[in-house]
């Protein structure tokens, strides 16, 4: 029987896993057992790093007994069956009051249901969302872990110990309950999505706009990182746009063919989002935007499609980039808000005492939607935990006032230009859907008690109420129509 003298172990040796595990043993007092389903691979992960000082595992059993107890594992595979069969092995060779931990990209309800399965043996099951890619595992990630009290003092100082650090602290903290965790960690990717597409459309129209080429465009968004929009993702767009292919000395990004993938996160949070009635219809749109550019027999079919008659110009190309800077700015703005609302909602239905502050505080560092204004959000919430709307917190509503012109603009310019931009544009309707007096709703429930007698509410009364259209359009109170 091996001496058990790991701390911590990690299931799953592909890119992920391995990074992680690295992460965790470059920590004073840990030392790390690491488990492969073929061993081949394992052995390849010893070889490349004996630096590490990794406990290698050839079964399950053999993890488990290299383990000190209560033992904690994270599991890094697949998610759905392979993190399924993963856990079943590890309920087998665990005892009550050991730690499972699912790092992987797990669906939250997935989450909930393992918590309350393995939970019925006594071992704890916290799914921990990770964000920061294959550079954030090995080097710092941001970690979102949900699960019970009693596991998270146990693994609160290792996962401090390899998060990212943001102004001194580190990218971690408890999330809430069972599912929390998996749930922020789909909202950020969510979150991620749109800004993604927001950013790829501010590229598309200065491209299209201006006639700039993807190296200049790299440039501006390298200015633009030195100022309020300074992220991770605009960071990593401009060396995505200034890279050359060595094949054919084009822009790199001439030559990859315009169908964006996707794995499901952003998916899953736009269908939460429709299951919880919470409008994110920027993260939606970012999600279409994939599903649309992936269809070429759809688009070739359309190619012959008119579109304006007039070519886009743009007037005075300074102006417009730094509208377009302004729109995103703002656009993003409304992403951010319409994710947290979200997580309100989430927490409100599955009865999280999720912190809005913390989160955003987590999110500074070490994850892929890391921004500058993500301490405005903590400031927003600690200066009002009840805020209904993020967009509405004196900062916020500060940028959108002094945004909405350029905004505006830039919407119109590319409706009117032909050119697609439905996070920037659906951004913008959103927030004049939220700050307008009166909506035609009121139309909508008139269409509905028409054809279905859905009733309706009236401004000037209380109660429920049905017309009757036809005939002699009396309207009667509907509690007297059943
Ligand atoms: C992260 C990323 C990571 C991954 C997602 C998105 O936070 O580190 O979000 O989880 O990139 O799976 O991938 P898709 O774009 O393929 O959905």
């Amino acid at each position: 029987m091996a001496n058990a003298q790991a701390n911590i172990g990690v299931v799953g040796m592909a890119v992920m896993g391995s990074n992680l595990a690295r992460n965790l043993a470059s920590r004073e007092g840990n030392t790390v057992a690491i488990f492969n389903r073929s061993f081949s691979k394992t052995q390849s992960v010893l070889d490349a790093h004996p630096e590490a000082g990794f406990i290698a595992a050839h079964d399950y059993k053999e993890f488990a007994d290299s383990l000190q107890k209560p033992r904690a594992a994270i599991i890094m595979v697949k998610a759905g069956g392979p993190t399924d069969a993963v856990i079943e092995e590890l309920v087998k060779v665990f005892e009550p009051g050991d730690i499972i931990v699912d790092g992987g990209n797990a669906l939250f309800t997935d989450t909930i249901r393992r918590e309350k399965a393995v939970r019925e043996t006594g071992i704890n099951f916290v799914g921990a969302g990770i964000s920061g890619g294959e550079e954030g595992a090995l080097l710092g990630p941001s970690i979102m872990p949900g699960g019970s009290d009693a596991a998270w003092e146990k693994l609160g100082p290792i996962f401090r110990s390899i998060a990212a650090i943001a102004e001194g602290e580190p990218c971690v903290t408890h999330v809430g309950h069972d599912g929390a965790g998996h749930f922020v960690k789909m909202v950020h990717n969510g979150i991620e999505y749109a800004d993604m597409q927001l950013i790829a459309e501010a590229y598309d129209l200065i491209r299209r706009g201006t006639g700039k080429s993807p190296a200049e465009i790299a440039e501006i968004f390298a200015e633009w990182n030195k100022g309020e929009l300074e992220s991770y993702l605009i960071e990593i767009t401009a060396e995505v746009l200034r890279q050359v292919d060595a094949k054919t000395g084009k822009p790199l990004v001439d030559v990859i063919v315009d169908q964006a993938g996707a794995k499901g996160t952003g998916a899953w949070t736009v269908q939460t989002a429709l299951d919880l009635g919470i409008p994110v219809s920027g993260i939606a749109e970012a999600v279409f935007a994939r599903s649309l550019s992936s269809k070429p027999a759809q688009r070739a079919a359309a190619s012959a499609l008119p579109g304006p008659d007039e070519a886009f110009v743009v007037a005075d190309p300074e102006a417009f980039v730094e509208d377009v800077r302004q729109a995103l700015y703002a656009s993003k703005i409304i992403a951010y808000s319409q994710g947290f609302d979200e997580i309100v909602a989430g927490a409100e239905q599955y009865g999280w005492d999720i912190k809005k502050g913390e989160i955003a505080k987590i999110w500074r560092g070490g994850c892929i939607i890391r921004a500058r204004f993500l301490n405005r959000i903590t400031e927003a919430y600690a200066e009002n935990p009840g805020l209904v709307a993020l967009v509405t917190a004196s900062f916020f509503a500060e940028v959108v006032t002094s945004t909405q012109a350029a905004w505006r603009r830039v919407v119109v310019a590319a409706a009117q230009a032909g050119i697609p931009s439905p996070a920037f544009s659906s951004s913008l309707a959103y927030y004049d859907g939220l700050r307008a007096d009166r909506l035609p709703a009121a139309l909508v429930q008139g269409q509905r008690d028409f054809f279905g007698a859905h009733t309706y509410k009236r401004v000037d009364a209380e109660g429920t109420f049905h017309t009757l259209w036809s005939g002699d359009r009396t309207e009667i109170e509907a509690e007297d129509t059943h």
